[in-house]
């Protein structure tokens, strides 16, 4: 039962933000209020507090749908079989229930049946009833990130943000969510103001520095994105995101040829052999380890690692965004057997599924990791023709623009190594349009050139990417 009748009936139970909870002891709504902070903040172990909570409040139905939900964003099939335990127990407590706990309901069950937009679907209807349910707005925010869904990471927020203030418990979580949703949209000076005033209010708050270091990246501020996250890492350093903000990190080094640099984040922070790492911080990994292959630098035994991290989950089939990773890793690695079970495993699940990967796989997914394969086997312009119809597409990927910009570099790349310098100076063109203080771009446009035979205009962007270093 959803009900504790030794309670009056009279008042109904309300979170600190005033959002309705059926269940009617205080301690317990307590104790998830302290699971969600988790979720909020990366710190500790969201999973741990809601299973205390549980253990002594197993009819407490959103600890249950609490536990589900936030497993749903790890993205493994390793986590299924809890996620559709934990929908058991909701299942059980159904009855009597309130309609916001009922429509989390309905939106972990629509996630385990592999309809992630419906899920959305489902959160969203709750948020619009609750516009103070932090835990369903932060939801729909991580998960049209992992979907793709660039207008809907600001939107989500926009729709409830002016009901908002600072006297809500929660505030600087949805400063937060709007910067990033923000940011990802190009809004970069509203999202860097507002992210600054959420890490004002509290400064450990990872995604909140997320959202500047994605700023400091878009802008091509590398130098700037450097100091900031080495002045914040210490509020980061313990949360399982820091991974993230490290790979973040990595990137302004790398723009800057800071090679060294680079690959010392990598073994000091990005390097998971030795630990087991999430699916979440492996990708970063092995994107982190391919850019610097774009740049001639070799990773070494560095893919060895990865590689192995990722092959249990070479034919998952869960989310395509994963799959480019684990593919990233196998074909650095010479892992012959690995590609072709994981794009066999994809070609199956093509034939038969109609869940919300199946689209990001079959549209993204699997001509990039066919790509990827012909890069490494230097059939470069074949990598060129699979790429090039689909870089305007590439958000239905899911992750960020910054995170699926490696698709673009490595089209640009595979172009100058085809020889294909029209091209490949268009695509160098576009790059500095986007982003003109970035070295990298000024050396790709300073290599078309030269492709083409025009020393002197070749010349001229060395020298933009000498100075650019310099500074
Ligand atoms: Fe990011």
């Amino acid at each position: 039962m959803c009900s504790d009748t030794a309670q009056p009936a009279a008042l109904p139970m309300t979170d600190i933000r005033g959002v309705p909870v059926s269940y009617r002891d205080r301690s317990a709504i307590d104790g998830l209020e302290s699971a969600i902070l988790m979720s909020l903040s990366f710190r500790g172990d969201a999973i741990a507090e809601i299973d205390r909570v549980l253990a002594a409040h197993p009819d407490f139905i959103m600890g249950w749908l609490f536990k589900a939900a936030w497993l749903t964003q790890a993205m493994e099939t390793r986590v299924y079989d809890t996620m559709l335990q934990c929908l058991a127990q909701s299942e059980r407590l159904l009855p009597g229930c309130n309609d916001r706990e009922r429509g989390h309901h309905e939106a972990v069950k629509a996630w385990v049946q592999g309809d992630f937009f419906g899920a959305v679907q489902k959160w969203e209807a709750v948020l619009t009833q609750y516009p103070m349910d932090l835990l369903a707005l932060e939801l729909i925010h991580y998960t049209m990130v992992l979907l793709g869904d660039v207008p809907g990471q600001r939107d989500v927020v926009a729709r409830v943000f002016n009901l908002w203030d600072e006297s809500i418990p929660g505030y600087e979580f949805v400063l937060g969510f709007y910067s990033f949703g923000l940011e990802e949209n190009r809004d970069f000076s509203r999202a860097e103001d507002l992210a600054r005033q959420a890490l004002s209010l509290r400064p450990d708050n990872p995604y909140a520095v997320h959202t500047v270091s994605h700023v400091m990246e878009m802008r091509g501020r590398q130098g700037d994105g450097i100091r900031f996250m080495k002045d914040n890492a210490g509020m980061w350093g313990t949360s399982n995101f820091a991974n993230h903000l490290w790979w973040h990190t990595g990137l302004y080094h790398l723009d800057l040829e800071q090679y060294d640099q680079v690959f010392d984040i990598f073994d000091t922070h990005l390097d998971s052999r030795n630990k087991d790492g999430h699916k979440y911080e492996e990708l970063d990994a092995a994107a982190l380890l391919w850019r610097m292959n774009l740049v001639g630098q070799d990773g070494g035994d560095r893919w060895t690692h990865l590689a192995d991290k990722w092959e249990p989950a070479a034919q998952d089939t869960l989310y395509a965004f994963n799959d480019v990773h684990a593919m990233l890793t196998f074909v650095s690695d010479g892992r012959a057997h690995a590609q072709q079970a994981l794009l066999s495993a994809n070609e199956r699940y093509l034939e038969h599924a109609s869940d919300a990967n199946a689209a990001m796989t079959r549209e993204i997914g699997l001509p990039f990791c066919l790509a990827m394969q012909d890069f490494k086997r230097e059939h470069y312009s074949r990598c060129v023709e699979r790429l090039l119809p689909i870089r305007y597409m590439t958000h239905r990927l899911g992750g960020s623009y910054a995170q699926r910009d490696i698709i673009g570099w490595t089209l640009l790349e595979a172009a100058l190594r085809a020889r294909q310098f029209d091209l490949a100076l268009a695509l160098a063109n576009e790059r500095t349009g986007i982003k003109p203080t970035s070295a990298q771009n000024w050396r790709a446009v300073a290599r078309a050139f030269k492709g083409l035979g025009d020393h002197s205009q070749a010349d001229r962007a060395t020298a933009k990417a000498h100075s650019l270093i310099a500074a």
